[in-house]
């Protein structure tokens, strides 16, 4: 557990804010979400202090962490712009009255229809990840009579430490273009269409990073591929260096504090500026594209403690009325979560257990191994770091309700993602006439 003052036990129980965790489950019922609003607010202030030192810059939310109404005007409100990556992101931006010149549009496929959206919407920047959507959005934006901003993906060949399935930037990746091969053609080909203005590059190398060197060397190939673009004539006038950091799941990570993390933004845009200065180009705008960082640790999960079947010298299960329906990560990463019952969170964590969800699969855990208080039926079990990659990769498998999420600020808590009930589940569902 990474405490801070917003996460903290007292007299034996675990507290967010200003509440008892078996408090807001009793307010609330479980399994629920709790985000920490305070914490969102320090990160984002924090981030947006880190890359304005030293030169000009801006930290956009990257919404496939946790894509929310209330998040969004919460980051809108410490001055953070936004990635998304779906027709469904850019609808929540509109709704959530964001400024849309400061909204990047990623994606290695948009649709055409999602590309008419980004258009209609008067986004700021589209983040160009492939041919067809050059060719695609210069013929839109020719029709409209506009010059839409661009940024270009790049595949700087960069391996991250971390795993595979959320590295981006290894040789032969889906995302982007690879600055060893096709990026100075297509950046050429830009600079040369009536629809699009060439702004300038972005990278994204991985998530869940704590190795700043795979940092580093992406920003010295990047910045020699400015270079290169700068002898041609082209500047790039913005370098958008995507987010990955990594956060605090067990005792196997660092214990970042907002300000620890912040530091990793300062350096990221500090080496970009240097290196821009070393090589005598025009010092570029610096965006950071956090997610993870910014809400993960913000986030707790509260489940009630069902069945328990104890195999001994095996394993022992402890069974939650969740599971990979509101948080698929060990499923899929076979990712790493720490634990406490809320209720006995003083208590010495001397059992390891396997944490079960109630889905009808033998995978679904949200952790092996997991040091725990001695749990009994009824316990509140809360899990830690799950703000990031939970809620937004939630689902209804076995037709369980995504759990509503409650955003806590001090001494006030609320919904702001209520509870689905089973006519939300079934609400799309509909029989053929001819079925009848
Ligand atoms: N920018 C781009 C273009 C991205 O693809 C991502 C994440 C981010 C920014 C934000 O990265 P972050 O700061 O959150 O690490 N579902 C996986 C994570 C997938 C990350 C995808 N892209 C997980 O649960 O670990």
């Amino acid at each position: 557990m990474n405490t801070r003052d917003t996460l903290y036990v007292k007299d034996g129980n675990l507290y967010i804010g200003e509440f008892m965790a078996t408090e807001l489950a009793k307010r609330f019922g479980t399994p629920l979400y709790v985000m920490d609003a305070r914490y969102i607010a320090e990160v984002c202030d924090a981030f947006v202090a880190a890359v304005s030192r030293g030169g000009e810059g801006a930290v956009a939310f990257a919404n496939k962490a946790f894509a929310t109404l209330a998040t969004a005007r919460l980051a809108a409100a410490h001055g953070l712009w936004f990635d998304v990556v779906s027709g469904g992101e850019l609808c929540l931006m509109q709704r959530a009255g964001a400024d849309m010149k400061k909204v990047l549009f990623h994606g290695n496929n948009k649709t055409p229809k999602e590309i008419d959206e980004g258009l209609a919407a008067g986004i700021g920047f589209f983040v160009v990840d492939s041919l067809n959507e050059l060719e695609l959005l210069d013929e839109k934006a020719k029709k409209l009579g506009i010059r839409q901003d661009v940024l270009v993906r790049v595949n700087p060949g960069v391996s991250a430490h971390t795993y595979e399935a959320v590295v981006t930037a290894a040789p032969y990746s889906k995302f982007g273009f690879d600055v060893h091969t096709d990026a100075e053609e297509v950046i050429a080909d830009i600079a040369s269409r009536k629809g699009l203005v060439f702004r300038g590059l972005h990278v994204h190398i991985g998530s869940q990073i704590y190795d700043h060197s795979s940092y580093d060397q992406a920003i010295d190939v990047t910045v020699a591929f400015m270079k290169k673009l700068a002898g041609k004539g082209i500047v790039t006038d913005i370098l958008d260096m995507g987010g990955g950091y990594g956060i605090y799941y067990t005792d196997e990570d660092p214990k970042f504090t907002p300000k620890r993390y912040a530091y990793t933004v300062e350096s990221v845009a500090r080496r970009v500026r240097e290196k821009a200065a070393e090589n005598g180009l025009k010092q570029p705008f610096v965006i950071v594209e956090p997610g993870r960082s910014i809400v993960g640790e913000a986030g707790v999960t509260l489940y009630t403690v069902g069945a328990i079947k104890d195999f001994p010298g095996v394993r022992k299960y402890v069974a939650v009325d969740g599971g990979m329906f509101d948080n698929p990560r060990y499923a899929l990463y076979e990712s790493k979560y720490s634990a406490v019952i809320a209720n006995k969170a003083d208590k010495p964590a001397d059992e390891k257990v396997t944490i079960a969800g109630k889905c009808c699969e033998s995978g679904d855990l949200i952790g092996k191994d997991i040091p725990l208080q001695h749990a009994e039926t009824g316990d509140i079990l809360a899990v830690f770091s799950t703000g990031a990659y939970n809620y937004s990769m939630a689902s209804n498998y076995n037709l369980n309700a995504i759990p509503p999420v409650v955003m806590v600020d001090g001494d006030r808590a609320d919904y702001i993602v209520k509870p689905q009930t089973y006519d939300d589940l079934l609400r799309n569902n509909t029989v053929p006439e001819w079925m009848n």
